[in-house]
């Protein structure tokens, strides 16, 4: 049965409402749906709209359904509806009669979709945030266990400075801590309600719309009907920061891959999280982390998606908004998932330090460092960088590092060459401490860091995330 027989004389056409219906989808919106209606009955209750008697059966009939929703697995299965609503609003006919059909008093499915869309993206906000705690936590468990290891830091994939591999791992965490405060920052504005608006002008009803957002756990009632009933931007805003979310594992996962090629070998994936090629029997695939950075491609899709769909769209609600579903449903799980699987890959990384300390004798790492140490004794600095830079090109063309060449070679470039600058040049981990400012890589501040972070990571997990009836 649908919800707008009255001015139809009956016959329509059956692949128009294949193309049409949102049942398959939304109804993943039950729950909420059903939440929204049981306090909304005791709202036209309150406003004497329906009386005792009718709240309670509608109440009861709710219960009802809320239990077989639950109880009875797969629930949906079989039972054409146009969209959620419309088979809550059926099945709720069928469970305590006509008196169902008040229901529907002073409200849309405008307003109704609208409201379950954001708990819905509510408690999807709660499960990303408790999903990125895990990847926060999974990263300063690896920097905590390698505090002091070194390696190469790259810059165009060229080596570039000696850095920590705990400090690397760090510049992560703060990616990944800026997104869990997006995550806070955008709930605050999916928190108001629409229930009330109406299909766009506001209700009829003497509905008291602040109490009825505190009964569902709404910080505020909408401030504009117009508004509520076709803004979607909470759903964009969200698949934002799902998408870049994605783009931050994304790096993460190339950076991961690189390392983990035995060329470099600076990690080793766990068995649990690589596989094997048909073919080539010595393979060992990081397709966990390739599988990641996939999957931002389709999030990122996803937002795309949902803003083309806004643009261009009149006030207020339009069919077209029914679209929203799909993008968010699978941006958000798409997304949490990816960080579930992520925390478990840095919790069951192998890092080689060897490895890493091996790479840090190549790539004339210390030039840098060579070219300040003359810059100390008053050189001014392009003068030593430019001296160090030759020094570097015979290097190269000879095939050796600086270790290799005679204190003669050397002075050639730098007549200042001595015991100091050889210290300089030959000991990356010295290169480390002079980098000692707040939000340096010397192992003083690093330490720092790893502590502040674990006051972080201890912080989200003792705030319990808010959670909606379902
Ligand atoms: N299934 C629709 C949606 O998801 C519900 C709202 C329908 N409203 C309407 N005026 N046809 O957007």
């Amino acid at each position: 049965m649908k919800l707008w027989g009255g001015r139809f004389s009956g016959r329509g056409d059956p692949d128009f409402e294949r193309f049409s219906e949102s049942f398959s989808v939304d109804q993943r919106l039950v729950m909420y749906d059903l939440a929204v209606n049981q306090a909304y009955v005791r709202a036209l209750g309150r406003a004497g709209v329906l009386r005792p008697a009718e709240v309670r059966k509608i109440t009861r009939g709710l219960e009802t359904l809320r239990h077989y929703v639950t109880h009875r697995r797969p629930w949906a299965s079989g039972q054409p509806a146009e969209d959620v609503h419309t088979w809550v609003e059926n099945r709720l006919e069928r469970a305590v009669g006509v008196v169902a059909r008040k229901l529907r008093t002073g409200r849309s499915r405008n307003d109704l979709v609208a409201t379950a869309m954001r708990l819905y993206a509510k408690d999807a906000i709660a499960g990303l945030r408790e999903a990125m705690t895990g990847v926060l936590a999974a990263l300063v468990d690896q920097a905590r266990r390698h505090s002091s290891v070194i390696m190469p830091g790259y810059t165009h994939w060229q080596p570039a400075q000696p850095i920590l591999w705990s400090h690397y791992l760090l510049a992560y965490f703060e990616m990944f801590r800026r997104d869990r405060d997006r995550l806070e920052d955008c709930l605050r504005r999916v928190d108001e309600l629409p229930m009330g608006a109406g299909a766009l002008a506001g209700t009829g009803f003497a509905i008291d719309r602040e109490n009825l957002a505190r009964q569902l756990g709404f910080g505020r009632a909408a401030r504009n009907s117009l508004d509520v009933t076709s803004d979607r931007d909470f759903v964009a805003e969200l698949l934002f920061v799902c998408a870049l979310i994605m783009a931050h594992l994304s790096r993460l996962a190339e950076d991961l891959i690189m390392f983990s090629t035995p060329a470099l070998g600076f990690v080793e994936l766990a068995e649990a999280y690589s596989t094997g090629s048909s073919l080539m029997p010595q393979k060992k695939n990081p397709d966990s982390l390739e599988l990641i950075r996939g999957r931002s491609a389709r999030v990122l899709g996803r937002l795309t998606s949902m803003l083309a769909l806004l643009k261009g769209l009149p006030l207020a609600y339009n069919r077209d908004l029914q679209e929203d579903k799909e993008p968010l449903f699978d941006g958000v799980d798409t997304t949490r998932s990816a960080l579930v699987i992520a925390a478990r890959v840095l919790q069951t990384l192998h890092a080689r330090a060897d490895r890493m300390k091996a790479a840090t004798s190549e790539g004339f790492l210390t030039a840098t460092d060579i070219a300040e140490e003359l810059v100390r004794r008053g050189m001014p600095f392009s003068e030593a960088h430019e001296r160090v830079g030759r020094l570097v090109r015979y290097c190269a063309e000879q095939q050796r590092g600086f270790a290799q060449l005679s204190e003669t070679e050397v002075r050639q470039f730098i007549p200042q060459w001595d015991a100091r600058l050889r210290e300089v040049a030959l000991r990356p981990e010295a290169a480390l401490r002079r980098r000692d400012v707040t939000g340096g890589t010397a192992p003083r501040q690093v330490r720092r860091q790893i502590r502040a972070a674990e006051r972080t990571v201890a912080m989200l997990r003792s705030r319990v995330g808010h959670r909606n009836p379902v």
